[in-house]
């Protein structure tokens, strides 16, 4: 007998991430059904499967219930969460728009999956375990936060606020789901904003990277293909219903390091500038100290690890950016 074809809707999908994933499942047969709130024919991000038959799109926002029901008049397998507001700025500058994307927005995306019974998988981050000193973070760490009226923890307790709904109703029996929580992705196309696809970025053009407050913070950098292979194991293996993973590369570097990392491999002569941060976001801003995952969950129950070392993950970041330079032209 022959198998039907898998299909799927993406939120968020002219985003970093959701770009990826998109791509992926099409080249494995997929059909697509993309949902973003840009225009299709504005996004550099999803150019190159535009015109492919199984990408179907849809121009909405998630906080627009009607918007949300017209793409489920598709029937799909999975639904793949990814839309959200993104960037330590936006959650300084506008926490309302933060809260109101990921919290109202994801619960018209998730009761829409209740009422079709379509398995979820929702993107959630390392953020949410704040700056808990006790790393590596398991995903039963606690959630540490600091100040609750210090704006930067939006995001964070937007993210839990949404797990937390995903846990109640998985409870109750009225959903399928599987939560990730993501460590420092970077790879080709990410708006250069996040420190490594920030520091290729300016280092090519002959910009000086920012280092901020001295860079001894430490991240763990997770290349975006490792990333989109524990995404696409977690929203379809059964053993991973009803669970949270860490998805991130195992070895910690300093941000110093990395900025450094990214002007050798760029083979320039740049020194960074040094930022500080109390400066740039406010004198109430908090920064996280370390951020670190135990990903030994992701390994046992999806066999998955991170596979790709920053230096092999930013030396192909460096391919790519030489393929497609309109990315330096942003
Ligand atoms: N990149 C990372 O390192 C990282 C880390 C932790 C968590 N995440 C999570 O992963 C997901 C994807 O992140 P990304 O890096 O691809 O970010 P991104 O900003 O590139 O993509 C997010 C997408 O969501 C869309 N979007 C925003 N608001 C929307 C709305 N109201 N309606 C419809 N679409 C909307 C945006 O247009 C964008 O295309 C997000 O949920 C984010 O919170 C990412």
């Amino acid at each position: 007998m022959k198998k039907s074809t898998k299909k799927v809707i993406i939120f968020g999908v002219g985003g970093f991430i959701g770009s990826h994933l998109a791509e992926k499942l099409l080249n494995q047969g997929y059909v697509v059904y993309g949902f973003d709130i840009i225009k299709l024919n504005k996004s550099k991000n999803l150019e190159f499967i535009a015109n492919n038959k199984n990408f179907k799109y849809t121009k909405g926002n998630i906080n627009n219930k009607s918007d949300v029901r017209k793409v489920f008049k598709h029937k799909v397998d999975v639904v793949y969460h990814l839309a959200s507001i993104v960037g330590v700025r936006k959650y300084i500058d506008n926490p309302l728009s933060v809260i109101e994307t990921i919290v109202l927005g994801s619960k018209n995306v998730i009761d829409m999956c209740v009422k079709n019974k379509t398995r979820i998988l929702f993107s959630s981050t390392s953020e949410i375990y704040g700056d808990n000193p006790l790393t590596p973070w398991a995903e039963t760490s606690n959630r540490v936060l600091g100040d609750p009226s210090i704006d930067r923890w939006s995001y964070s307790t937007s993210k839990s606020l949404v797990e937390h709904m995903l846990f109640a109703l998985f409870k109750s029996k009225k959903i399928n789901f599987s939560t990730v929580r993501f460590f420092n992705v970077y790879g080709p196309r990410q708006n250069p904003i996040y420190v490594v696809s920030q520091s290729v970025y300016r280092v090519l053009r002959n910009e000086r990277p920012d280092i901020y407050d001295g860079g001894n913070m430490t991240r763990c950098f997770t290349y975006i293909d490792d990333v989109i292979d524990g995404i696409i194991l977690a929203a379809n293996k059964k053993s991973a219903i009803g669970h949270v993973f860490n998805l991130g590369y195992q070895s910690p570097s300093k941000m110093k390091d990395i900025v450094k990392l990214c002007i050798k491999l760029s083979n320039k002569k740049i020194k960074p500038k040094s930022i500080n941060t109390k400066k740039l976001y406010g004198s109430k801003y908090q920064d996280i100290i370390n951020r670190i995952p135990n990903s030994n969950k992701a390994k046992k129950l999806l066999g998955w690890k991170a596979k790709t070392n920053p230096t092999e993950g930013i030396k192909k970041l460096i391919h790519w950016i030489s393929l497609n330079d309109w990315y330096l032209e942003k």
